[in-house]
């Protein structure tokens, strides 16, 4: 299961958080089906295993195949949901940071994030970048998946403060419902990402979806934000992915290369 490093026989939730120290670089071959099985043993209800473990099998493998491509780096991951992506992630040997709007708890167990040693950064995207007092830095990766549909605000809001905690060539691959596959599904604000209200300028709306996308109407609102954007839908998905990055000169030029097997659908130089 090991593929390198300083780990020996240690499971990927038996070793201690190293961040990207090269003496600990262990990278730990785990699949999504490993993932879920480390979320399941936490889950503090029935919910993940019997309902959300199966909506991650529409795109986590996807996500997992891209992100496979980078070595282990500082990755920020927004909405981490019950924590099936952290996992992953920290079992590639990656230094993991979530910010969420809920406690942790409410879906992620303490007791997972203490066993993947990840930074739990308790703060609304949507407000802030991340607390006053938080020193959060900036990382290489961002990661937000099916999070964006749920903001209760303008996206272009929390999307700034993404862009905020990216370095200069730093990345974010980010998801959300194709609006195509989901023609029945209600959402509070339709399929116009700028219908959905400035921020605070009404009652808070608490429907679940406020917004569908459709491959243009996502990449229209990544490029508000974004000089390089590039949308894909992997086969077999119902969920549309992106990357986008601010510098020509980042990561997402060179992974484009390397992220053979999907089918862009869509791509601005
Ligand atoms: C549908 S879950 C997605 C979980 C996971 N990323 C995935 O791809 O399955 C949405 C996650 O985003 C978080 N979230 C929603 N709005 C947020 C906000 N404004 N700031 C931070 N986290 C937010 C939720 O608490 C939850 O963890």
């Amino acid at each position: 299961m090991l593929r390198n490093g300083a780990g020996g026989n240690r499971s990927s939730h038996q070793q201690k958080h190293h961040g990207t120290d090269p003496a600990y670089a262990t990278v730990v071959v785990m699949d999504l089906d490993d993932a879920q099985a480390v979320v399941a043993r936490h889950a503090l209800d029935d919910y993940y295993v019997d309902h959300y473990r199966g909506m991650e099998r529409m795109y986590l493998a996807s996500l997992f195949e891209y992100l496979a491509e980078y070595e282990p780096t500082r990755v920020l991951e927004i909405g981490p949901g019950w924590g099936t992506t952290a996992a992953w992630l920290v079992a590639r040997g990656h230094d993991v940071t979530v910010i969420d709007h809920m406690p942790v708890g409410k879906f992620m167990a303490q007791s997972l994030v203490d066993e993947l040693g990840v930074a739990y950064v308790h703060s609304d995207i949507e407000d802030a970048a991340a607390p006053e007092n938080a020193d959060l830095g900036t990382f290489d990766v961002v990661i937000m998946t099916q999070v964006i549909h749920h903001l209760a605000w303008r996206p272009d809001r929390a999307l700034r403060h993404v862009r905020e905690l990216m370095g200069e060539r730093g990345i974010l691959v980010s998801s959300v419902l194709d609006r195509q596959d989901y023609p029945d599904l209600d959402s509070a604000f339709g399929g116009n990402w700028m219908d959905v209200p400035e921020w605070r300028s009404t009652e808070r709306c608490e429907d679940t979806v406020k917004c569908m996308y459709t491959e243009q109407d996502f990449r229209q609102l990544l490029e508000n934000q974004f000089r390089v954007v590039e949308v894909w839908k992997p086969t077999d998905s119902t969920v549309l992915f992106a990357k986008s990055a601010n510098s020509s000169r980042s990561r997402l030029g060179r992974m484009v290369e390397l992220a053979r097997g999907f089918k862009p659908v869509g791509t601005r130089p």
